[in-house]
């Protein structure tokens, strides 16, 4: 089976808004920190492309979530880096966002909070970054690919067609993510969201590893008051202005 297959999914092709993408596009980058709208914008986005669509923050959960049943610390980057090179992570289902890890299939195990409280620093780890830039430097080489994450403009793709920085204030993000968490069940202080959202801002972006910041040639792009479709819409027609 080949590799993409395992790792990502195509999603139905709309020629219209295919036609409206400047020609020569075939990979995307999209960062931001926490809850900028990153999954929901690069999903749809590769909808209306016909083109593949990789969360890679669903990576680095899988293997969170394998340290923590392991009994693997977070804090040991080398056993955490072992962890992930013997149990390659595999995206299954139409949504992309159930995850096949040590033959364990995996959705709402990947958000629950020990996950969200440790992912940032399993993220931090070297041979942890090493082994999963490897695979989602593979899954790209094939090209027609919608990627986010926190690095993927910067190191996994620095050659990426078109590199977009998505950003919202912190109380959008917070809101959003508590929006998200009620809607799964959980009860929690919208309060609590932010100071945990801030807090996962801060590890990310000073990591000394792929650090979050916007590649000095992405475009920034801040959502606050806008809805799903006009960021897309935004990012069809920035990719016709190159
Ligand atoms: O996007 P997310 O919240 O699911 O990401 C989970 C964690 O993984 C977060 O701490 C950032 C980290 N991450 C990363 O370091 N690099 C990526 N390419 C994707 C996510």
């Amino acid at each position: 089976m080949p590799v993409r297959a395992r790792y990502a999914y195509l999603t139905p092709l709309e020629d219209k808004t295919r036609e409206q993408l400047a020609q020569g596009i075939s990979v995307i980058a999209i960062d931001g920190p926490v809850a900028a709208g990153k999954t929901v914008v690069g999903r749809k986005l590769a909808q209306n492309l016909g083109f593949a669509y990789l969360d890679t923050g669903v990576m680095y959960r899988a293997v969170t979530w394998l340290a923590l049943q392991c009994g693997t610390s977070v804090e040991d980057g080398s056993a955490l880096g072992k962890l992930a090179r013997s149990n390659p992570v595999a995206i299954e289902g139409s949504e992309g966002s159930r995850v096949l890890v040590a033959g364990h299939s995996l959705g709402p195990e990947l958000r629950e909070s020990s996950v969200d409280t440790n992912v940032s620093a399993v993220a931090k780890a070297s041979p942890v970054r090493k082994e999963l830039v490897a695979q989602q430097r593979q899954i790209a080489a094939q090209g027609k690919i919608v990627m986010i994450g926190r690095d993927i403009g910067t190191v996994v793709l620095p050659d990426a067609d078109l590199k977009i920085y998505l950003t919202a204030s912190p109380a959008k993000r917070a809101q959003r993510r508590w929006q998200e968490m009620r809607d799964r069940g959980q009860e929690v202080e919208l309060e609590t969201v932010l100071s945990e959202t801030l807090a996962r801002d801060e590890i990310d972006s000073n990591r000394e590893d792929s650090p979050l910041r916007p590649a000095p040639d992405a475009w920034e792009l801040n959502t606050d008051g806008l809805s799903i479709e006009q960021v897309v819409q935004k990012i069809i027609d920035r990719s016709n202005s190159l």
